[in-house]
């Protein structure tokens, strides 16, 4: 067995920008205080006739697209969310229908929360050395906007929507993504209870506890990944993390020594958009030319459940 590279991305984010002022005008917080402690200037919020499906569904087309991949080269779509329109039937089936992919492609969500994407990943990596068909789809897609108490300003101003889509194929001569993958299962520090609980589905969240497992996390995770693959960290051209707080961004580029310019992100215009996050900004990097063809990409999400996931993602 062996692995996959990158072939093409896509992402779509909902037509409202909402602004740190715009919070402003629901809770009691202020623009100073939340780029203070988070990065965070803006986020996307589904408005009327906007979902999580529409959102998939954009990102993952325009990633075929990109990649010029007919439906039914596709083996595998994965969609990574804690988040769906619907509980059954799984986003990805949904997809299945409206891409119009294969009868026999495996298509199923995951729920990893923030680590979903790079969860996603190797799962499909996994799968497609067996499939019959080598071209995968592994979406992150989040309308977090619906499971925020926006009368909790610890938590309401952090998320945002949006979906990303990695298109990747899985060849015998690719290079494994070295995936490392881990969970501490942990029921209080950030949870969104389930709809027979008789709680409201909101995010919960201890700030100060998660805040402590992601400095740990990422840059212990970012160093395993290396490891297994052997590489140094300057070996990497591109590190893409989980935008959850810029603090937890600057904090890992100390811990790790890497190059800050090869560590920007975007969670100053997005928030954080859970297992959206991750595919957004590769897609952001692919376009802007950031990212370009055989250069790899150190893909770290960290979050709810406690999960963590690392994996190197190099561009066809
Ligand atoms: N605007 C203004 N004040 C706010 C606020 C907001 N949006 N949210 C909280 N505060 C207040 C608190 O009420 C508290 O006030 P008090 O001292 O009068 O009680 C004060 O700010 C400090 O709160 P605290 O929770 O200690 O702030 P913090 O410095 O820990 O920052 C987070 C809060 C959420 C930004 C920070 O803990 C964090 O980023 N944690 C990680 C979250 C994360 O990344 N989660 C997703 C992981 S995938």
């Amino acid at each position: 067995m062996n692995g996959i590279k990158l072939i093409s991305t896509g992402s779509a984010l909902p037509k409202q920008a909402v602004t740190n002022h715009d919070m402003a005008k629901i809770v009691d917080t202020n623009d100073e205080w939340i780029v203070s402690r988070t990065g965070i200037s803006s986020r996307h919020h589904c408005s009327d006739g906007e979902n999580h499906t529409g959102l998939c569904l954009a990102a993952a087309r325009q990633a075929m697209e990109q990649g010029g991949i007919a439906p039914e080269q596709i083996g595998v779509c994965i969609v990574a969310t804690v988040t769906p329109d619907f509980l059954s039937p799984a986003a990805a089936c949904l997809l299945q229908r409206d891409l119009g992919l294969g009868e026999d492609t495996v298509c199923f969500d995951l729920n990893a929360a923030c680590s979903g994407f790079v969860y996603g990943l190797h799962v499909a990596e996994c799968l497609l050395a067996a499939a019959p068909r080598k071209y995968g789809l592994v979406i992150g897609g989040e309308v977090l906007s619906r499971v925020v108490d926006f009368t909790d300003r610890s938590t309401c101003v952090l998320f945002g929507d949006g979906a990303g889509a990695a298109l990747v194929e899985w060849r015998a001569d690719y290079p494994s993504l070295h995936a490392v993958l881990g969970c501490r299962g942990n029921q209080e520090a950030l949870y969104v209870p389930g709809v027979h609980t008789g709680q409201p589905s909101f995010v919960h969240m201890d700030g100060q506890t998660v805040f402590r497992f992601a400095v740990e996390a990422l840059p212990r995770c970012a160093k395993e990944v290396a490891d297994k693959a052997g590489i140094a960290l300057d070996q990497v051209d591109r590190f893409v993390f989980h935008q959850a707080n810029q603090r937890i961004i600057d904090f890992a580029v100390k811990k790790l020594k890497v190059d800050p310019d090869k560590c920007t992100g975007n969670i100053a215009r997005t928030g954080n958009t859970s297992a959206a996050s991750v595919p957004l900004l590769l897609d952001e990097l692919v376009a802007s030319g950031a990212l370009t063809s055989g250069q790899k990409a150190m893909c770290v999400g960290f979050g709810g459940g406690l999960t963590w996931a690392g994996g190197l993602l190099e561009l066809a």
